[in-house]
């Protein structure tokens, strides 16, 4: 359920590049929320800017309560939210859209993610080790330092590949036959792709050919985040032809094969 919730920041520290690792007290919405979905947050105490920003989630911490967000600062929201000091209490409507459709029953699953895109997949890897599921994560970024949730996904206990445009590792051939060897593990049961076109189509591609059901988590600019205002349409193949859908209602987290990957 949409509801209004209060974020009391315990701590935003920087984790360097314009980053920051933002943890609220919200025990409601640390407990309502799943992998995937997201929350739209005031950026400030104040009311400016008026527009919600939208985060998914890094973590979610219902025995304590907490929610952990890791965002880049990329303009005037951003910038406003990374001097929020501690204490502060941020409103914010969520948990918002549908998250990650984990199969309980999974052996093995693949997660795949590119920059800021690999965050929401920290949760998602989380969810699926704790009801014993295996985890392969293909991590994209251009340089080692822009490389997000490598290190929680491995400590989690998941197996974790890194590539990047630096090393000259993240070409999609390269990337695709790590993703080909991580998809034939006995066991697949989904694939999971976040925070790149590209490597969407490569997962597209590579999971329809085993039959690997694959699903991706959209970003589209958004105004209301609830639904109303259609600023988020993403374009989606229907049996009845191509037409839009509202990446904060309808998604962020869409079937693969639904999405039209311009
Ligand atoms: C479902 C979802 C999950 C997201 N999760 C994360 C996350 O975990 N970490 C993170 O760093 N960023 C995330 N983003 C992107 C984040 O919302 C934008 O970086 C942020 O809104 C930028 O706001 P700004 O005021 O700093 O930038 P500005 O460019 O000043 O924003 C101007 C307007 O454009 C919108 N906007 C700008 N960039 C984006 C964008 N990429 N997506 C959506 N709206 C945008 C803003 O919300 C605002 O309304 C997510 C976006 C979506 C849609
Ligand atoms: S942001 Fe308003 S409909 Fe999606």
């Amino acid at each position: 359920m949409n509801v209004n919730h209060t974020l009391k920041v315990l701590a935003n520290e920087p984790q360097g590049a314009g980053r920051y690792l933002l943890v609220a007290e919200a025990p409601g919405l640390a407990h309502a929320a799943r992998p995937g979905q997201f929350v739209h947050v005031r950026c400030t105490a104040g009311t400016v800017p008026l527009l919600r920003r939208p985060f998914s989630f890094y973590r979610l911490r219902p025995a304590a309560g907490a929610v952990e967000i890791y965002y880049q600062v990329v303009g005037s929201g951003t910038e406003l939210l990374s001097r929020v000091p501690p204490g502060t209490t941020l409103s914010a409507l969520g948990p918002l859209g549908r998250g990650f459709p984990l199969a309980p029953r999974a052996r093995h699953i693949v997660l795949v993610g590119r920059g800021l895109g690999s965050a929401p997949l920290v949760a998602l890897g989380e969810a699926a080790l704790a009801q014993g599921t295996a985890v392969t994560a293909i991590l994209s970024a251009r340089t080692p330092s822009a490389l997000v949730g490598s290190r929680p996904l491995a400590a989690l206990g998941a197996a974790v590949t890194t590539v990047t445009d630096a090393a000259g590792t993240s070409d999609p051939a390269q990337v695709d036959e790590l993703l080909s060897a991580a998809l034939e593990r006995p066991g697949t049961a989904q694939a999971f792709v976040c925070g790149s076109r590209r490597l969407a189509r490569l997962v597209e591609r590579s999971a329809a050919a085993r039959g690997i059901p694959a699903f991706v988590s959209l970003e589209e600019r958004m105004g209301c985040g609830l639904g109303g205002c259609l600023v988020c349409a993403c374009r989606v193949r229907t049996p009845a032809g191509e037409t839009y859908k509202r990446v904060c209602k309808d998604g962020p987290v869409f079937p693969l094969e639904e999405v039209v990957l311009e």
